[in-house]
């Protein structure tokens, strides 16, 4: 595949912030887009101003994400990318109180829709025969508790289940990345704090750069993976958190006098 062909693109979550901006971002690119979410509001609309094809599915439905990948490769030929982005807080509050099905819902939305996005557009792939690149939205979750149980639980899995995959479809040509945002102003994440400014205010006080991450750097996070560029990255998470998940001490910690600390040698 050539950074000059159409690639076909399909992303789950397309309506929502993060999936919207990776769909005018690939578009911009020149891509066929394929988006899909399970509410039409704002993701069919969004599909036909970038003259791309909107397709429902619920990705908690295997069947629903099969049939969006047939879409895909029915309207533009094959499938190039397929970004498994769709997802939801979920359960919340203490584990003694956690239930059941709010749990498995949890992980039908953030975990068995990414195992669905990944079997279905490596079986795509492995068809055509000329690789291909699957990615997904994980999270800092992904890593360290920053979140509740039930949506750290499904993104760590999803940082596990990038890794495995890659080492199984590497054979094929098809590299399997994460993009692992920190917190970015989207309706998900507004809803949890309120407002757009009380969403920024929290999400910068908290990392060490004191900035917000915006959707359009996530949008072009997927796109250097997707791109040649990142022809030899495959099995990895590319962070983007103003440091948030990397770097837990304040500056401060950094401001002691010089010196050199021997223990007890
Ligand atoms: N915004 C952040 O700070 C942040 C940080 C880390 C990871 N993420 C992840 O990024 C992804 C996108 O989140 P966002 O912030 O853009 O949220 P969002 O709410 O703006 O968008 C999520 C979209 O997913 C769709 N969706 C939910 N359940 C679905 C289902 N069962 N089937 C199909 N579509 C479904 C929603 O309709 C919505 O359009 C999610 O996986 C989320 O966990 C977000």
């Amino acid at each position: 595949m050539t950074e000059a062909e159409q690639k076909v693109v399909v992303i789950t979550g397309a309506g929502g912030g993060l999936g919207a901006a990776t769909a005018r971002r690939f578009a911009a690119d020149g891509a066929c887009v394929v988006l899909s979410d399970i509410n039409g509001a704002r993701a069919a609309p969004l599909a036909e101003a970038l003259g791309g094809l909107f397709v429902p599915a619920d990705v908690t439905v295997e069947a629903d994400v099969a049939a969006l990948v047939d879409a895909a490769v029915a309207r533009g030929g094959r499938i190039d990318v397929m970004i498994n982005n769709a997802g939801q807080v979920g359960a919340v509050g203490p584990i003694v109180e956690v239930d059941g099905t709010s749990w498995s819902r949890t992980i039908a939305v953030l975990q068995d829709s990414v195992f669905f996005g990944m079997k279905h557009a490596a079986r795509a792939m492995i068809a055509q025969g000329r690789g291909g690149v699957i990615l997904s939205t994980t999270s800092v979750a992904g890593f360290v508790a920053l979140a509740p149980h039930a949506y750290t639980a499904a993104k760590h899995a999803v940082v596990g289940l990038t890794r495995s995959v890659a080492a199984e479809l590497a054979a094929h040509g098809i590299r399997v990345n994460a993009v692992a945002p920190g917190n970015v102003p989207t309706p998900m994440t507004i809803a949890v704090y309120g407002s757009d400014a009380a969403m920024r205010a929290a999400a910068a006080a908290r990392n060490p750069m004191r900035t917000v991450v915006e959707a359009e750097e996530i949008a072009g996070a997927f796109a250097y993976l997707a791109s040649d560029l990142g022809r030899n990255v495959t099995g990895q998470m590319l962070t983007v958190d103003a440091g948030l998940s990397a770097c837990p001490l304040p500056a401060e910690y950094y401001a002691r006098a010089p010196g050199y600390i021997g223990g007890a040698e």
